[in-house]
């Protein structure tokens, strides 16, 4: 793990921006994945905003999302909804660049319909995994990424890239697997608040509750995975 500390959410945030975000899309076609919850808000509203919104190759980016609650765009569940209403309605993509993963689907037909997608569209690996330029996943206060929650961590292993998965209260949920994480060319996690510094240290403790968290996982299968966070280990 290379940890990544600033001070504030929004500091975190630029740093996320500045770091990877602006050089990645500079460099050409960039396939980002982002996650939904809460703490990206933040991220996409300063993706929004001057100074970024003028620094960022707004014509490279190609917009996925790790996963999505198995609800219509409009419900306030929606992480694509949360990405509209906090960046999508501020700036200008073509509808060629956002690959909206249709919650308002029947689960196991858009699972395998945004596999496909997926599949036709980036570079794989020689065993076929899609190659994601940047996968910048959220972490729970249970410690699950993506959708993948501590009661289904057969998912770490799963080769589909995206399956059906289910919330621990029910919800049904289209999720990226570990294995496409995992070879991602460029991985980071974006965490902050108390409850997530709590997580990480456990993390970076190896206490043996944390063996139970889907995020240890990742973190454990990949060494260069960036932890942007504003608590301190
Ligand atoms: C989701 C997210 C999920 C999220 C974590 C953290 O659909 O909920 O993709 O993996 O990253 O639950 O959520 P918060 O940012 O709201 O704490």
């Amino acid at each position: 793990m290379i940890l990544k500390h600033a001070e504030t959410p929004a500091l975190v945030a630029e740093a996320i921006i500045r770091e990877l975000l602006i050089p990645g899309a500079r460099a050409g076609v960039f396939h980002l994945a982002v996650s939904g919850g809460s703490t990206p808000r933040l991220l996409f509203e300063l993706m929004a905003q001057e100074p970024f919104v003028a620094e960022i190759e707004w014509g490279n980016l190609r917009l996925y999302w790790v996963d999505e609650r198995c609800v219509p765009p409009t419900d306030a569940d929606s992480n694509y909804g949360m990405t509209k209403r906090a960046l999508l309605d501020k700036v200008w993509l073509s509808d060629k660049q956002i690959m909206r993963i249709r919650g308002e689907a029947e689960p196991e037909a858009e699972a395998s319909r945004y596999t496909t997608l997926v599949c036709d569209t980036l570079p794989r690996t020689d065993s076929g995994l899609p190659i994601f330029d940047l996968i910048l996943l959220g972490m729970g206060d249970d410690g699950h990424t993506s959708s993948i929650f501590p009661h289904q961590m057969h998912l770490l292993e799963t080769l589909t890239p995206y399956v059906v998965a289910t919330h621990p209260a029910g919800q049904k949920r289209i999720a990226l697997t570990g294995p496409t994480i995992l070879v991602a060319k460029q991985l980071a996690f974006h965490a902050v608040g108390v409850a997530k510094g709590h997580i990480l240290r456990e993390i970076c403790a190896g206490v043996v509750e944390a063996k139970a968290y889907p995020s240890t996982y990742l973190l454990e299968h990949r060494a260069d995975i960036a932890f942007y966070t504003d608590q301190r280990v």
